[in-house]
């Protein structure tokens, strides 16, 4: 007789690959470089994925239902696909869309000259927008000297064109969280020692011409590469609903995407990251996006039947029933978008999940296994699932659950990545 790990294995084959590791790969190609973000894919394995299982049939669309900062969209859009993405959160949203923007090189670098003239005749009397009442806690987080550079560096690029402005507020959006004072290396908002304030002296205008210069390099590589698939960014939220209107059911031909592995105030925090930007831009839900995202509202009972990682959850729940609804809170919305995004898949069409399985109180969840029972119960046929070692500083080895500063516990080494075909 086997035992339902046994079957499992069986199941949901998975097949450890050092071929998609890409230990020493250049994850900074084309407009890669543009802007950081947290646990962003890495473009190879986005690539390597359109490629190696490309749906047999038609392919033409490609769909990431969590963009994040548009990895995906990138890749297909090298290869001439049409793809569409989502993400709740609106700094993902910008920087989806300048990154699959093919803004003209020359018009770029002449408004850069002329930025770059503004810069050298900065004086503080220019700066016109002085109320910084929208940045929380703002004399806290910014010396008064940075705060009037970002101010001015945002007057001088609402003066130019508004069709290419976007390309300067995405270098913009970096400096304005690299010269607060939050300390280096951490998504989460945790403030730098006093002593490190001390010595802290970052250069604005220098960081945003440097951040300009790598974007040049990058936008230069996108324009000659690509055959300029089209890109179409959305901001839906993909547990909710994915409007027919936009992506209709049974369109899609593949699906590559990376979603969260659990909520962001436990896991990786998207919200808090992306404050910085959210806040400069007065973008919507800056303060409160992590309650928004995948698991941010409680839930008291799950929503979904599960066997492959039921006993885990019972072993959670006997350990802390707390940790055990802020898990079942995140695979009741994961579910959720689960059973939307397979309708948008057109029957041969094909997915590709790349999931970490996050370990809470000792027990490590299995959520490619998750992932493909909840595929299969909507059609779906399990293909294999490849595990990759978790290159360099992507993804946090360890995150802060308890939200202490320097107070973090190892999660995983490993991603998988669940391929599947829609068979019904
Ligand atoms: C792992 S990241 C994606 C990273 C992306 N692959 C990249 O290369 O940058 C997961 C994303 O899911 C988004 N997200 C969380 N809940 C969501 C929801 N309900 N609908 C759409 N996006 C959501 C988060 O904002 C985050 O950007």
């Amino acid at each position: 007789m086997l035992y339902l790990p046994e079957i499992l294995f069986i199941m949901y084959k998975r097949l450890v690959s050092e071929e998609w590791d890409f230990k020493t790969a250049n994850t900074k190609e084309y407009t890669h470089c543009y802007h950081s973000y947290p646990a962003m894919m890495i473009p190879q394995v986005a690539r390597k994925l359109l490629h190696d299982y490309a749906p047999e049939g038609k392919f033409e669309t490609v769909f990431d239902p969590y963009m994040g900062s548009g990895t995906t969209l990138v890749e297909a859009s090298i290869i001439g696909k049409k793809s569409f993405g989502t993400d709740i959160n609106p700094l993902a949203e910008f920087i989806s869309s300048v990154k699959t923007t093919h803004y003209d090189i020359s018009i770029m670098k002449k408004a850069f000259n002329n930025l770059q003239n503004e810069l050298f005749l900065f004086t503080p009397e220019k700066v016109i927008n002085t109320n910084f009442s929208h940045i929380t806690s703002c004399d806290f987080w910014y010396s008064q000297e940075n705060l009037i550079k970002l101010s001015y560096l945002t007057q001088i690029i609402d003066n130019i064109d508004s069709n290419i402005a976007d390309f300067f507020r995405i270098a913009l959006s970096e400096v304005v969280r690299e010269v607060s004072f939050t300390r280096n290396g951490e998504f989460k908002r945790f403030k730098m020692s006093e002593e490190s304030i001390k010595n802290f002296y970052p250069d604005t205008f220098r960081l945003f011409e440097e951040k300009v210069h790598r974007n040049l390099r990058g936008l230069k590589e996108y324009n000659s590469a690509a055959p300029n698939g089209k890109a179409i960014i959305c901001n839906f939220n993909s547990s909710i609903n994915i409007p027919s209107d936009v992506i209709p059911d049974g369109s899609v031909d593949i699906v590559v995407t990376s979603p969260p592995y659990g909520d962001s105030r436990t896991t990786v925090a998207y919200g808090q990251f992306s404050r910085w930007a959210n806040e400069w831009f007065k973008f919507d839900n800056a303060k409160n996006l992590d309650s928004l995202l995948m698991g941010g509202k409680k839930s008291d009972e799950p929503k979904f039947n599960t066997i492959s990682i039921r006993k885990e959850l019972e072993n959670i729940d006997s350990k802390e029933h707390k940790r055990y609804l802020e898990v079942i809170s995140f695979l009741n919305d994961y579910s959720d978008s689960i059973n939307n995004v397979s309708k948008s898949i057109r029957i041969g069409g094909r997915l590709c999940y790349v999931v970490g399985n996050r370990t809470v109180k000792g027990v490590q969840i299995p959520l490619d296994y998750f992932t493909a029972e909840m595929f299969e119960a909507n059609g779906f046929e399990h293909d294999i699932t490849i595990v990759r070692r978790i290159p360099n500083k992507r993804m946090p080895t360890k995150t802060s659950p308890t939200n202490e500063p320097g107070k973090k516990v190892g999660t995983m080494s490993n991603e998988y990545i669940v391929i599947m075909t829609k068979t019904h």
